[in-house]
């Protein structure tokens, strides 16, 4: 669906509300930042993207170019021409029609934006609100807008002005490049306000189109409470998209799922469950508490309380709870208490017994435990790795394994059992 429309994004503000060292547009929702949903949603729409940066703009800048490649970056000259309007100014829009977002705007939707595209020289987007405190307020008359002022502009008849500016706008990109050079910073924040080619339009007799937008979409994030607002909104979207698809969710307001994880297939998640980066659930039950990370886990039961870390392969398999999993291709394997199997490849029919752990660390390096077919790794058993376990082995409970073993094997390392007789009563006395 592109259109004859280029896209400017500004995100060059530095997010002062935010109290963070971290660029406002860095903060993250379902694990994307902010400025990432901006831009995923600008290139629905065109194919001449250009972002506004100067706080932090390299860092802002390589964190985008790790999602995208053809986006262009423009510095803003943020000391001689600071505000929405500066930010605009020497941007040269390939098209006819030339769309400016916010950056902080995590929520917008490119359907909607489309509304806002129009013949007119000048269409802008406005809430209708109960309380416009905040926000620029816009005076309608006969479906035009005939007045735009800033909050700290505002005289007292003017604040009581409940129509806002919702800060996108789509200008013809002509009158846009014509008009930039003449704003000022005559106002009280002596900045150059992107709001004042709304009056410069109505000055010059063009018809300004308000288009209503939701308030719940067009959200600017200002703040940490912003932030978790929106991140909830943008959860509940998540969530409801999977619900429609028929996974099952057991209190889905306690469960937290990441933009990039993927359900198929028959699924149920259970209060708690936290499934983040690139997850991929199919056909499997996630019980109460587990949290899933960077892992596919097919055909599978997995918790209370397991935590499966990133890297791992989990197939029609049992892992149960206080069970932790990292880096671990596991096919056709019960693991059903308090274990830790990192680093390793485990096969079918093998039953991996309470408080198994593979040391997979010896201080420098990490090594691998390969497990076999039919294996059974009796309760509190240290895999010391690098370790082959073939198929077939059976490993005795409270075994310390150091060393390759053979397929039949019985593997035991245990001190012999001692008994001194009636000490007992030595001790504590005859009862
Ligand atoms: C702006 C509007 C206000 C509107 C509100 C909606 C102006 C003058 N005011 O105010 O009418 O109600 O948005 O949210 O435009 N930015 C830059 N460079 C700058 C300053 C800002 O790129 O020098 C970017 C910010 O990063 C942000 C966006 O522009 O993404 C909006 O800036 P912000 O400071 O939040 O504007 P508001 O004061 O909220
Ligand atoms: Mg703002």
């Amino acid at each position: 669906m592109k259109t004859n429309l280029s896209i400017i994004i500004l995100a060059a503000g530095q997010g002062t509300r935010m109290k963070s060292n971290t660029p406002k547009v860095l903060h993250k929702i379902s694990g994307y930042e902010m400025l990432y949903y901006s831009i995923k949603e600008a290139k629905k729409l065109s194919d001449d993207v250009s972002v506004v940066l100067y706080h932090q703009a390299s860092w802002v800048q390589q964190t985008m170019e790790k999602y995208f490649n053809d986006v262009t970056y423009h510095i803003q000259d943020h000391q001689n021409f600071p505000g929405t309007g500066g930010a605009v100014m020497g941007i040269k829009p390939k098209y006819s029609k030339t769309l400016v977002l916010n950056g902080d705007m995590p929520l917008i939707e490119a359907g909607e934006l489309t509304n806002l595209v129009g013949n007119s020289k000048l269409t802008m987007s406005v809430l209708n609100l109960k309380n416009a405190n905040g926000y620029g307020r816009v005076v309608v008359l006969n479906g035009a807008v005939r007045k735009i002022v800033e909050q700290k502009d505002c005289s007292d008849e003017e604040l009581k002005i409940n129509i806002a500016n919702a800060g996108i706008y789509c200008f013809d990109t002509e009158f846009l490049l014509a008009n930039l050079p003449k704003l000022t910073n005559n106002n009280n924040q002596k900045e150059y306000y992107i709001t004042d080619l709304v009056e410069m339009a109505i000055e010059q007799n063009l018809e300004v189109i308000p288009v209503s937008v939701s308030e719940e979409n067009f959200k600017g994030v200002n703040s940490k409470v912003d932030l978790a607002n929106a991140e909830v909104i943008h959860q509940h979207r998540i969530k409801e998209r999977f619900l429609a698809n028929g996974v099952i969710m057991r209190l889905p307001e306690t469960i937290y799922i990441e933009s990039r994880v993927t359900i198929e297939g028959e699924c149920i998640l259970e209060n708690g469950v936290t499934l983040l980066g690139k997850t991929k659930i199919i056909n499997s039950h996630i019980k109460a508490n587990s949290i899933v990370e960077d892992s596919l886990i097919e055909d599978s039961d997995i918790g209370p309380m397991a935590r499966i870390r990133p890297q791992s392969i989990l197939k029609d398999t049992h892992i149960g709870n206080f069970v932790e999993v990292k880096k671990g291709k596991l096919t056709g394997v019960k693991a059903g208490h308090l274990s830790y199997l990192g680093d390793c490849v485990i096969d079918s029919g093998s039953n991996i017994g309470a408080g198994t752990i593979t040391c997979n660390y010896d201080g420098k390096n990490k090594y691998q435990t390969i497990i076999g077919k039919n294996v059974f790794v009796g309760s509190d058993t240290q895999l010391v790795a690098p370790l082959n376990i073939p198929d077939d082995v059976m490993i005795a409970a409270g075994t310390t394994v150091t060393k390759d073993v053979q397929s039949g094997d019985l593997v035991l390392s245990r001190t012999p059992q001692k008994m001194i007789s009636k000490f007992f009563y030595k001790f504590f006395g005859a009862k």
